[in-house]
């Protein structure tokens, strides 16, 4: 197993990349959709098609993608430990990217969760907050790409 994923470690890589453009679009585009939908009455026809398209998002976008991502991701970690050992966890970088990991890890579960609030005509959150809180996924991702890009305090 490890030798296979030795040998096809730059594929394995590309798709994982793959992976985190269709989970970072929808992390960008479900709080958009959340903006517009708190202006739209409960139970009107309005709320009831942000909700199908909130509802296939996340379900046929966002936790597919999230899933490849994550096995992927721990698939070139398991490379990376059988190469340098456990001292790939002292890595700044790795630190560095693991937290942004979480983060986003965090924010996409608060987002499922706030898509049930609007399904059961719920939603407490403005549109100021789903607009200002809309970039934060993009901030991590800054963070987590140029770690991994740069793998800064190396040693
Ligand atoms: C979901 C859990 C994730 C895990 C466990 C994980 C782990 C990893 C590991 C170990 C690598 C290999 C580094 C290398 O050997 O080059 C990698 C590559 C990469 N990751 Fe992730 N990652 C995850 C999610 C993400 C996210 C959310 C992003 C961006 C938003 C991201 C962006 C990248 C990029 C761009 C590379 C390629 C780096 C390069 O080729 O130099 N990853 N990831």
């Amino acid at each position: 197993m490890s030798d296979w994923i030795a040998a096809n470690y730059d594929v394995l890589r590309g798709v994982h990349i793959l992976a985190i453009i269709a989970w970072m679009a929808g992390l960008l585009y479900l709080p958009r959709l959340f903006a517009y939908h708190t202006g739209a009455a409960p139970g009107s026809e309005l709320d009831v098609t942000f909700q199908t398209m909130e509802g296939k998002l996340l379900r046929i976008i966002m936790n597919p993608a999230m899933a490849v991502a994550w096995i992927l991701g721990l698939t070139l970690l398991w490379h990376r430990y059988n190469l340098a050992g456990a001292a790939v966890f002292a890595q700044p970088w790795l630190i560095a990217k693991l937290a942004g990991v979480i983060f986003v890890t965090g924010w996409h579960h608060y987002l499922a969760l706030a898509r049930k609030a609007f399904a059961r005509g719920e939603n407490k959150k403005s549109q100021k907050f789903w607009r200002a809180t809309n970039e934060l996924p993009f901030l991590a991702a800054i963070v987590m790409v140029i770690a991994v890009t740069t793998e800064f305090g190396s040693r």
